[in-house]
């Protein structure tokens, strides 16, 4: 009797211990299930080919810009190989890699930072190395950067991933939604739903940086321009937002490419002269130095100013 009672616990024990680690494990391994193993996975994840077809112009500024070229930026450099090869975050081999050996996802690739596995820095980390090899053939190369490139800030990185901040109150950003600046149940293209910050200068804030990233711990500085925004601009009365500034309508939509796009030099030189004034004033006069000894002499005062909401440059 005793004995089939302990045998009764013993079973029910194994039964509840199965309904516990079920419920436990069931939901982890949903939030596993979304998370990509792979760079393909990740891009797939946030790929945005499907916008082309309808917004082809926005889409044409789009794959012009910095944001789609996030770890190539200016003429097609590696811009990760430092960060496994010399900085305090180097491997030794690329298994080594984790998500944290990459704090520049914050910003670069913010939809890696949750919803990819450590196995994507591994696989990233894989690139950067074959590229940097001894014996890495112009195909190789031109592999891993073809792998580097597949890593953007794409339409839904921008209109999904990034377009809810204060998640505390407001949730975080649904799966499959579309934010923009208001809503609007027809899109023939998925849901769109309001965002309350997509016009407002803190949606690029997020990732324009304010200073030092102290929760890393190896704290980095990339990015600052948001700081001198609301430090330089905003105490000075200045109050247009960035999208005011770097998305002008362009044919009666928010222009994308967001320039500067410093690979084209004949356009940022454009936006640079418009915005930069240098102002001279010149007073020309002899001086007399002693009786008959009269010497030209020029006050050339200048005065640089400029039209940006921050310093400029800054970065
Ligand atoms: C089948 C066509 C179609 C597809 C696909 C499509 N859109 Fe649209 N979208 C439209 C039309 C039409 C409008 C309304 C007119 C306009 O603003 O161009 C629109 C408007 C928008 C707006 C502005 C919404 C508003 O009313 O303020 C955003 C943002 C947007 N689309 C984003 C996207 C993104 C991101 C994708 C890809 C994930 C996408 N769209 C795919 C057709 C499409
Ligand atoms: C998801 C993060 C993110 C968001 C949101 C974002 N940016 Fe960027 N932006 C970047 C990164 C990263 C680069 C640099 C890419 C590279 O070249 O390495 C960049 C590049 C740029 C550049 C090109 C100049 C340069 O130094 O490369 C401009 C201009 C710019 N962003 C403006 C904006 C504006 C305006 C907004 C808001 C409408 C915005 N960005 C939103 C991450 C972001
Ligand atoms: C760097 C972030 C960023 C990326 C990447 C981005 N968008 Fe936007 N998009 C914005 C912001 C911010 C606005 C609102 C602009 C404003 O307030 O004027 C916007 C507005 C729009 C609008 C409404 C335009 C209008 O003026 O009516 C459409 C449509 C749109 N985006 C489509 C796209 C598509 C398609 C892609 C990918 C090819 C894309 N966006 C990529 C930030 C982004
Ligand atoms: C009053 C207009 C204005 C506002 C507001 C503004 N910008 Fe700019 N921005 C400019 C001009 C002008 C330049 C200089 C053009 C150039 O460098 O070719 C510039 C340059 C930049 C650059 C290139 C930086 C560099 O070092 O050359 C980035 C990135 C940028 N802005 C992002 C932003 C972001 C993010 C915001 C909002 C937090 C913002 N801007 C607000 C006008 C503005
Ligand atoms: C706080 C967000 C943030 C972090 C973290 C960050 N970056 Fe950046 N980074 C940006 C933005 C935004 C830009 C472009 C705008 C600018 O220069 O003002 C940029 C520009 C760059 C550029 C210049 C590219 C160009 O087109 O001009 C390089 C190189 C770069 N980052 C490398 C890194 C590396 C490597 C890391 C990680 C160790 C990192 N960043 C971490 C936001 C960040």
């Amino acid at each position: 009797m005793s004995q089939n009672i302990k045998e009764k616990g013993g079973a029910m024990r194994i039964i509840l211990l199965l309904l516990i680690a079920t419920f436990v494990v069931m939901p982890l391994t949903n939030v596993e299930a979304q998370k990509a193993k792979t760079i393909d996975e990740l891009a797939k994840m946030y790929d945005s080919s499907q916008c082309k077809s309808c917004h082809a112009e926005i889409y044409a500024q789009w794959e012009k810009s910095h944001h789609a070229r996030p770890f190539l930026g200016v003429a097609g450099g590696m811009q990760l190989i430092p960060v496994v090869k010399s900085s305090a975050f180097k491997v030794k081999e690329p298994k080594e890699a984790t998500l944290k050996t990459f704090p520049c996802f914050k910003c670069h690739l913010p939809q890696a930072v949750e919803h990819a596995e450590d196995s994507v820095a591994v696989e990233l980390t894989e690139a950067l190395f074959a590229f940097t090899a001894d014996n890495a053939t112009d195909d190789a190369k031109k592999e891993a950067k073809a792998k580097v490139a597949k890593l953007q800030i794409t339409c839904l990185v921008c209109h999904n991933e990034k377009a809810i901040t204060h998640k505390l109150v407001e949730g975080k950003p649904e799966k499959g939604v579309i934010y923009s600046t208001k809503n609007n149940d027809a899109h023939p293209g998925g849901k769109v739903k309001k965002s309350v910050i997509m016009s407002q200068a803190i949606f690029c804030g997020q990732c324009h940086g304010t200073g030092p990233n102290f929760e890393f711990d190896y704290p980095v500085q990339c990015a600052t321009l948001y700081g001198s925004y609301q430090h330089n601009y905003l105490s000075k009365g200045g109050f247009q937002t960035c999208q005011e500034c770097h998305m002008k309508k362009v044919n009666g939509k928010a222009d994308h490419l967001i320039g500067p796009n410093f690979d084209d030099k004949a356009q940022t030189g454009d936006f640079l002269s418009k915005n930069i004034h240098l102002d001279v004033e010149t007073l020309g006069y002899q001086w007399l130095r002693k009786a008959g000894d009269l010497r030209p002499m020029v006050v050339v005062n200048t005065k640089i100013t400029q039209d940006a909401g921050h310093r400029i440059p800054d970065g």
